[in-house]
């Protein structure tokens, strides 16, 4: 038994009767081509069969997806993703040590993969992620299940699954629900098909351990060409439906200008901000970040203002949602 099966193991044996029916009911819609939406340890995924084209499209065609916007593949062994993506050495080393968890990989995609999957692509991003449910869903299908968050799209992820049926409750078969999820931001994903690995997008992972794993650098997208191999980046995301800006804790009241502002961060704000969302520190922002933008816009606020996270490990990933949701 290899380390990954026995984690696998380990998280299996504590799934009981009544959430086995209720994931093999969701497991035999996923096999006739519905979408039904999962918990993950990032974000709920809207998920499909990922060999199948139609039942893909559906999930375009329910978030409002540009349709070439690929999708991450989810699977449950390392056998399901040999059977998806060609694994080279360094893919290898990384999934030992962080599968199931929140890293996706991008590698070169097998022919069994539909184009729409991959949004034309001739590479496919594929995750093993660390949720019995997802997990045992997966496993249940025996397919790779492509899953974008699960939110209309451009709009905050969601992370509980009260809110998965406020964006998308009419669009799926089945929302399976488990709880808030426990990272609260997306998946890192790095391209694995050059030759030092490429950060497409900070998450869950920081991108400090993927280094310390290969013991090589994880460069950053800087040129153009490498921001067109992960088209995700190019649309404005996560945005809530009032203004948002970053900014240090000191600086919150000169840049609301008079405005009515909600504050988030680690520490609490100038001015009189009419709510205040103060974390305890940088995992906590990141749980509660996707949250707190759907609950900061119907506070009565004109503007939400977030501390500026550090540059480092989850904040990374944070900075990066909320500069998006910011329009920058
Ligand atoms: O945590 C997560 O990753 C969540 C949960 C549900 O697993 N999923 C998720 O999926 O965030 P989505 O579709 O919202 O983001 C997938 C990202 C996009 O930025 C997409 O462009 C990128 O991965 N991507 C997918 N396939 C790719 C490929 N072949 N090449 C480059 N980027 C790819
Ligand atoms: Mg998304």
């Amino acid at each position: 038994m290899t380390e990954i099966e026995r984690r696998l193991e380990k998280i299996y044996s504590q799934t009981t009767k009544t959430e086995r029916a209720e994931i093999d009911r969701a497991a035999k819609l996923i096999k006739e081509g519905k979408l039904v939406a999962f918990p993950t340890e990032t974000v709920y995924g809207l998920g499909a069969n990922a060999l199948d084209a139609d039942a893909v499209r559906k999930i375009y065609e329910a978030k409002g997806r540009p349709s070439d916007n690929p999708l991450i593949l989810h699977v449950a062994s390392v056998e399901m993703a040999e059977k998806i993506v060609e694994l080279n050495g360094a893919a290898r080393a990384l999934i030992e040590k962080v599968w199931p968890g929140p890293l996706t990989l991008v590698l070169p995609a097998k022919e069994i993969v539909p184009l729409t999957t991959r949004g034309g692509l001739e590479t496919a991003a594929v995750r093993m992620p660390d949720n019995r449910t997802a997990l045992e869903l997966i496993r249940a299908a025996n397919l790779p299940i492509s899953a974008p968050s699960a939110n209309k799209s451009g709009r905050p992820s969601p992370t509980d699954a009260q809110t998965v049926r406020e964006d998308l409750g009419d669009a799926v078969a089945q929302v399976l629900d488990g709880g808030a999820t426990k990272i609260g931001v997306e998946s890192t994903v790095i391209d694995m098909t050059q030759g030092n690995p490429i950060l497409l997008r900070a998450g869950g992972l920081p991108k400090e351990e993927i280094e310390e794993i290969l013991g090589t650098e994880v460069l950053l997208p800087q040129d153009k060409n490498t921001a067109k191999r992960s088209p995700g980046t190019r649309y404005r995301h996560y945005a809530p439906k009032i203004p948002l800006l970053l900014a240090k804790a000191k600086d919150a009241e000169k840049l609301a200008e008079g405005k009515k502002f909600a504050w988030m961060g680690t520490s609490k704000s100038s001015g009189k901000p009419i709510e205040t969302l103060v974390f305890e520190n940088e995992t906590e922002y990141a749980h509660e970040v996707f949250r707190a933008l759907r609950r900061l816009e119907n506070s009565g606020a004109e503007i939400i203002i977030a501390e500026t996270p550090p540059e480092k490990g989850i904040g990374l990933a944070i900075k990066d949602r909320l500069n998006r949701a910011s329009g920058d």
